[in-house]
């Protein structure tokens, strides 16, 4: 038995978190949880109608009741609201702040065993915050980042380098923003390394266009973000722990003394299975790759800072 709740199911991302675990029947129960009336409850019912198709017995529905995530193994939170014209950055964290708070009320008091996925942007501070208002171990409260990265570099490479998508490795760190850091070093088609099949400078104009592969779909649909990638990079890691599969992925993880830093949360590859985030792995890295890291985990820092502020009012 396993049981997954949606917070903010009813919006894009969660839509496609919830439609990719009950299509693979990675998961048996899911609940889009949502406060809009009506919109989860019609979403879940739809969903629920497309399952006799492609032959799937998920029980899927949605509603505006938190006490329903009661259960949960797993909680993915995608409820934010993004940036309004006027809005600076912290009115903005404000309301996501507020919103993490309502929210991860609401898991402690009907999903107190869960692991928390946190989703809404910005990610890694809004995680930092929901372990705070949680207080769950930080081994079940992470954030959902570095496999869209790693995937929208993966993609990149596949299009440049023409082979398939399913050859390539990568790792990315950092935070979720301009300043991550794709590794290069440690990327590899078919066992190979990149530096076979590309130049330094596709290599170059890959890694920058990864930094900047969440713009660059914003700015194409006009409104609102992306919603695909994002959605099955979270369902990849909701089957990693259901399925116990110690996989090896990037993820928005606390940082305990971990590359020198800590009491923060940013990308870093851990193995991931059934008790969340089993371990951090610490990789070897250049003294450039390493200044990379620390200048991104200076940004996270500094809105970690203001999570603490916030919450402290
Ligand atoms: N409780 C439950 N749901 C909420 C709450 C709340 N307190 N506050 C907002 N929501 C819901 C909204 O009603 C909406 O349905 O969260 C949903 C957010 O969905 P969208 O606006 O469609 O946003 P989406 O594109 O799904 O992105 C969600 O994921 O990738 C990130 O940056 C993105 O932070 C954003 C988040």
């Amino acid at each position: 038995m396993s049981k997954v709740s949606v917070i903010g199911g009813a919006g894009f991302v969660g839509q496609i978190v919830a439609f990719g675990l009950t299509k693979s029947e990675v998961v048996d129960e899911v609940v889009l949880v949502d406060i809009i009336e009506d919109k989860p409850q019609g979403i879940g019912l739809d969903m629920r109608e497309s399952t006799p198709i492609y032959g799937s017995d998920v029980n899927i529905y949605g509603t505006n009741d938190y006490s329903q995530m009661a259960g949960s193994d797993i909680v993915v939170v995608t409820a934010g609201m993004p940036r309004k014209p006027g809005m600076d950055r912290m009115d903005l964290l404000k309301v996501n702040v507020n919103i993490c708070n309502a929210v991860v009320s609401q898991i402690k008091q009907y999903a107190p065993n869960a692991i928390i996925i946190y989703v809404a942007n910005p990610v890694d501070v809004l995680t930092y915050a929901a372990k705070e208002i949680s207080g769950f171990p930080a081994h079940k409260v992470f954030g959902m980042a570095g496999v869209l990265d790693t995937a929208r570099y993966r993609a990149f490479i596949a299009m440049e380098a023409n082979v398939s998508t399913k050859d390539i490795r990568a790792m990315v760190l950092g935070g979720h923003g301009d300043s991550m850091v794709p590794l290069p070093r440690y990327t590899s088609i078919g066992g190979l390394p990149l530096s076979h099949f590309l130049s330094e400078e596709k290599i170059e104009a890959i890694v920058k266009r990864t930094r900047t592969g969440g713009g660059e779909i914003v700015s194409l649909l006009k409104t609102g973000s992306a919603y695909y990638a994002p959605g099955m990079a979270v369902a990849e890691m909701v089957e990693a722990i259901v399925r116990d599969q110690k996989r090896v992925l990037p993820v928005v993880a606390y940082l305990d003394n971990k590359y020198g830093f800590s009491d923060v949360y940013a990308g870093a590859p851990v193995i991931l299975g059934r008790n969340g985030v089993e371990k951090v792995l610490e990789i070897d890295l250049t003294e450039e790759e390493m200044r990379a890291y620390s200048e991104s985990i200076s940004h996270v820092k500094a809105g970690v800072e203001d999570v603490k502020t916030l919450l402290r009012e």
